[in-house]
């Protein structure tokens, strides 16, 4: 099993504290350093939008190159793109968003717009050599329209294959989804998007999250987003709190006998020094109970 860190994006871009840049870069190293290998660095969207995000390219410029770490940039449009690129990421992570509402608040287009977006950036993609995955916000749920069909998500996704991504993730921005609707959800994506690499991302805010991740995997991921500490939110996401934390994962993970290559040992360190960055206690609880045997 994959894990994508999520924490330098999704982590930090709804915290109140700021967070340095050299934070964010010793947050990365010490991810490195707890053997993950796939990171999202940072995003590449307006800084008066997410000024958490603003340092991207400093963040880019500071993380240390390891021919086995990918670096994501998440981008919005064709602006975030060759920022993105010019700064070194090794893929580009793009998002659609399910709900038409939570489009507009996000990233002020429509999702057709969104959809013709990542039309137009596969190719360049291709053409300057770093990988596409795109991920599926509000499949779960949207805190403006509520439900979402489950027949529009598997459209979206459709197209999405239609474009020749790399990679579809289905995301419950909010919270909300629960396993049974994970199992359809990623079933019927697989069915649609045969052959291409299936991520989930899910935060914990009603605590479903680590059982939809175990579903997901059951439904056939292979690669789970989640950020240490538990941290992380979208702005635009009323009451939006953290992903599953890492740590918590890993040894969910690990106990399972499912191998995903991080360190606990490294990762309950990198969650209590993440707790003194931020002044507050992050979510996670594996930091807090230890780990077990010990
Ligand atoms: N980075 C920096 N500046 C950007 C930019 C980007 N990715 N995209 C647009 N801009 C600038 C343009 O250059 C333009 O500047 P100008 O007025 O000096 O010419 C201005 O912003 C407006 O451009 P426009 O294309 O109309 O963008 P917009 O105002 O519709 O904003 C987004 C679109 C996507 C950039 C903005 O909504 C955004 O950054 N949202 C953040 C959403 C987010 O991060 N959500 C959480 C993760 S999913
Ligand atoms: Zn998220």
């Amino acid at each position: 099993m994959d894990i994508v860190e999520v924490s330098p994006r999704d982590g930090l871009q709804n915290e109140a504290v700021h967070v340095t840049t050299a934070d964010k870069i010793a947050l990365i190293e010490r991810a490195i350093a707890s053997g993950l290998r796939r990171i999202e660095a940072t995003s590449f969207v307006h800084p008066a939008a997410v000024p958490q995000m603003a340092d991207a390219e400093a963040v880019m410029a500071g993380v240390p190159r390891c021919a086995d770490v990918s670096y994501s940039g998440l981008v919005l449009n064709r602006r975030g793109f060759d920022r993105a690129v010019m700064a070194g990421v090794n893929e580009v992570n793009c998002v659609v968003v399910a709900s038409e509402t939570f489009s507009q608040r996000n990233q002020r287009m429509s999702v057709a717009d969104s959809v013709q977006t990542v039309r137009d950036l596969v190719d360049d993609a291709r053409t300057a050599g770093i990988g596409v995955s795109v991920t599926i916000a509000t499949a779960f749920g949207c805190p403006f329209e509520g439900e979402i069909s489950e027949s529009a998500i598997l459209a979206l996704a459709g197209q999405m294959a239609a474009l020749g991504v790399d990679e579809i993730a289905l995301a419950d921005t909010i919270g909300v989804g629960v396993p049974t609707q994970v199992s359809r959800l990623i079933t019927g994506t697989a069915a649609i998007a045969p052959g291409i690499r299936l991520r989930a991302h899910f935060h914990n805010t009603r605590n479903t999250g680590y059982a939809n991740a175990v579903a997901a995997i059951n439904a056939g991921v292979t690669v789970l987003d989640s950020s240490i500490g538990g941290i992380g939110g979208c702005p635009f996401a009323p009451d939006a709190t953290g992903n599953i934390a890492t740590e918590d994962l890993v040894y969910l993970l690990d106990r399972s006998d499912i191998d995903s290559g991080a360190q606990l040992p490294e990762l309950i360190d990198a969650s209590d020094w993440l707790s003194g960055v931020l002044g507050v206690r992050v979510p996670g609880q594996l930091a807090r109970a230890g780990s077990f045997p010990s």
